[in-house]
């Protein structure tokens, strides 16, 4: 199987090692990168903001956006990238899904449109607890391109944490589509906490379906996982 999986505990230490990662695709030429948000990334941007990592000649295209939220609210993922990462690492151009747009689906096709024309050369991912990559959620087809999305009851509740209440959870979002995110030439998975477990070991030993979106990548040549969650046979 081509995923390579690092069970790192100490979290300090894993997100050291992301960090590297990334500073070694910067070093090695990449030059375009899908950005993933979430709690799992938190650490990871706030060692990137104090690394000599220099995005300037780089481009990033976000995997998702809520639908809805006004773009400066602090849960937008553009208010997350902006607040996380891009105010003290700027990227020559940074894309994200347009959530306010009018007509979301035309925006859709334009984002995907675009990541047409630019071949993603790292992509970041985290992953739900259900399976989701970006706002891919469970059944949807593999051949998906980016999409609108309804965003599922267990996904809307974990992200309540980030709002005053599960109310206030966009109930759609823009996401690139399984087939978007396939198309990235390599691809980081950090998985962190008990609570991805299933997840977990349905990438690494499960069967591929779409009922768990995320199994998709053990079609991927090129994946990555880092986590601190000991699992059986790695
Ligand atoms: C975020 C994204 C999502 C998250 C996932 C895990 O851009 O696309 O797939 O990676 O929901 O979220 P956290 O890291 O908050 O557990």
């Amino acid at each position: 199987m081509a995923i390579k999986v690092e069970v790192i505990e100490d979290l300090s230490t894993l997100y050291r090692r992301a960090t590297r990662i990334i500073a070694e695709q910067l070093a090695d030429g990449a030059k375009t990168f899908g950005l993933a948000t979430g709690g799992t990334m938190l650490p990871l941007y706030e060692n990137l903001r104090s690394s000599n990592c220099d995005f300037s000649q780089c481009t990033s295209f976000n995997l998702d956006e809520y639908v809805g939220l006004e773009k400066e609210h602090p849960e937008s993922y553009l208010s997350f990238m902006n607040n996380r990462l891009f105010h003290a690492k700027p990227f020559k151009q940074s894309y994200l899904p347009d959530g306010e747009a009018e007509d979301v689906q035309a925006e859709a096709k334009r984002y995907e449109a675009l990541l047409q024309k630019n071949t993603l050369d790292f992509q970041l991912l985290g992953v739900g607890e259900n399976g989701h990559i970006g706002f891919n959620e469970p059944g949807t087809p593999f051949s998906s391109e980016t999409h609108v999305v309804m965003l599922t009851e267990s996904t809307r509740r974990a992200n309540a944490r980030f709002f005053n209440s599960i109310h206030e959870v966009p109930k759609l979002a823009i996401t690139m589509g399984i087939s978007t995110i396939m198309r990235a030439q390599c691809i980081l998975l950090i998985a962190v906490g008990e609570k991805k477990r299933a997840a977990l070991e349905a990438l690494i030993s499960g069967e591929i379906s779409e009922q768990i979106p995320v199994t998709c990548l053990q079609k991927h040549p090129n994946v990555k996982v880092l986590t601190d969650i000991q699992l059986k046979g790695v």
